[in-house]
């Protein structure tokens, strides 16, 4: 039986946790592999809202098995806190929940390393990361030598490697800084021999439950935390999270071979956001932006710093959806677009007076390039209402069929509200006739520099 993947395209918060839990429904399991507790998915539903961070956004419906890989960093504690405050509102998962004894574990030094190294990456700019202790984990996975797994908890000599790599991170961090407390081997280890007992119905070998699971015909829907212009290896170096978010870390996170994935949805906010550094040419520092984000109510989930906005970023978005193997578009808060005269899609990138062909590799050329923007009329209607594709305002519509059109994928689901309600599901029927490319009108004008 087909997977399929949600794997956001722009710079995180494209409201992927909306789309997983919708999607659910179609689905037997629902597979976080890649991340940890710096994502923040939100769900609505019923006039409650949800805010998910490791725990897959299935998790609201009792019949799904939500599984946390391998590929996660995985903080115990938070993934305690986030199941006690689910078990207090009515949500069952101890039946439903399954955690990878290989993922690696977050403890309070990675968290210390995240705030002494985040400063100064690249042009003075720090990353701005969430202060999870991301980065930090997933490098000591990387370096072995002082990393420790969820299966580790378990074993007789849990103590003793905790005493090993406490050592070496007193040493390595007093060199750094004068001002990092002390870690205590003993307490730390009551402490997580302690989570490690209130997890241990939960953990197992989740490569070999998913590798039965797809061979067997389960239906399995793949949930992407960040987006993939954050991928470590083909998002904006160094302004990026530590692990692969765009499509083609699905595989490698979860076990599971990309002959399964037969859907890829790419889901993208109707403009651009970013938190944190790092250059995001169609960034809109005034009125507009500010408009924006007061609309779309865009400030971080996690951390609930103020998200940087701008316009739609074309190029950008039809390199992920390239990179990350979309088949089909999610366009996300079309309703936050109401009411402005305009909009603009950037559409090319232009960089020392020429055009250019691809989305730049290197950080500096990005900072550098000058977006190229269309502009389409704009539309007034409150679109929070509209369940159908038909009933959009025809100037909204015109401005999906622009993205369909630079992106190469039609779009088959719109949001116009964070409630599961507030969705437009279209039909392949229905969205193919508008990548007719001909048919389209044509923008009004081009303008640099807005
Ligand atoms: P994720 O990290 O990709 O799951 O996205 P987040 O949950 O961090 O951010 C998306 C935000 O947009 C959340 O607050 C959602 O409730 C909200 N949201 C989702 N879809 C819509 C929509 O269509 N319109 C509006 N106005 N808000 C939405
Ligand atoms: P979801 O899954 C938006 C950003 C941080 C920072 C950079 C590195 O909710 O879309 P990290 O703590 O990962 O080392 O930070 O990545 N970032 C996100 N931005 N949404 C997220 O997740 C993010 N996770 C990390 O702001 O710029
Ligand atoms: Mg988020």
């Amino acid at each position: 039986m087909p997977a399929t993947c949600v794997i956001g395209l722009q710079w995180g918060d494209e409201a992927k946790g909306k789309l997983v839990d919708i999607l659910t429904e179609q689905h037997d399991i629902v597979v976080r592999y890649q991340g940890g507790a710096n994502a923040g998915h939100t769900v609505v539903s019923g006039g409650q809202t949800w805010k998910l961070s490791l725990i897959p956004s299935g998790i609201l419906r009792p019949d799904v098995t939500c599984v946390v890989t391998g590929g996660v960093v995985l903080n115990p504690c938070s993934v305690l806190s986030e199941i006690d405050s689910l078990v207090s509102r009515g949500v069952r998962v101890e039946r439903n929940l399954l955690l990878s004894d290989r993922a690696h574990i977050v403890f309070p030094w990675h968290v210390a390393e995240d705030h002494l190294l985040d400063s100064s990456v690249s042009g003075g700019e720090a990353i701005g990361t969430t202060g999870r202790g991301i980065g930090p984990c997933y490098r000591d996975k990387v370096g072995r030598a002082l990393a420790i797994r969820l299966g580790d908890l378990y074993r007789s000599d849990f103590l003793e490697r905790l005493r090993h790599v406490i050592q070496n991170k007193q040493q390595s961090l007093s060199t750094t800084s004068t001002a990092v407390s002390q870690f205590d081997a003993d307490a730390i280890h009551r402490e997580y021999a302690d989570y490690a007992e209130r997890l241990r119905p939960h953990v197992t070998d989740t490569t070999a439950y998913l590798l039965d699971a797809v061979e067997s015909g389960k239906r399995l829907l793949f949930e992407g935390a960040q987006g993939s212009l954050l991928d470590i290896d083909h998002g904006t170096f160094p302004f990026v999270t530590s692990s692969n978010s765009s499509g083609v870390g699905v595989s490698s996170g979860s076990g599971v071979p990309g002959r399964w994935m037969n859907r890829v949805i790419g889901v993208l906010k109707a403009y651009s956001t970013r938190v944190g550094g790092g250059p995001m040419p169609t960034e809109q520092d005034n009125a507009k932006g500010e408009y924006l984000r007061q609309r779309g109510n865009e400030y971080g989930t996690v951390t609930r710093r103020p998200r940087r906005c701008g316009w739609f970023d074309a190029v950008a978005a039809r390199y992920t959806s390239r990179l990350s193997g979309v088949d089909e578009l999610s366009v996300m808060l079309l309703d936050v677009l109401s009411g402005l005269d305009q909009v603009l899609i950037c559409s090319a990138y232009e960089l020392e007076g020429r055009r250019l062909d691809h989305f730049p590799s290197h950080i500096d050329d990005l900072r550098a390039v000058v977006p190229v923007y269309e502009s389409w009329p704009g539309w007034n209607e409150d679109l929070s209402g509209v369940q159908h594709y038909q009933d959009l305002p025809q100037a909204a519509q015109n401005y999906l069929a622009r993205i369909e059109t630079l992106l190469g994928r039609p779009v088959s689901v719109v949001s116009v509200g964070p409630d599961r309600n507030q969705t437009i599901q279209r039909d392949n029927a229905a969205a193919s006739p508008s990548l007719s490319f001909n048919a389209l009108p044509t923008p009004q004008h081009h303008a640099t520099h807005v």
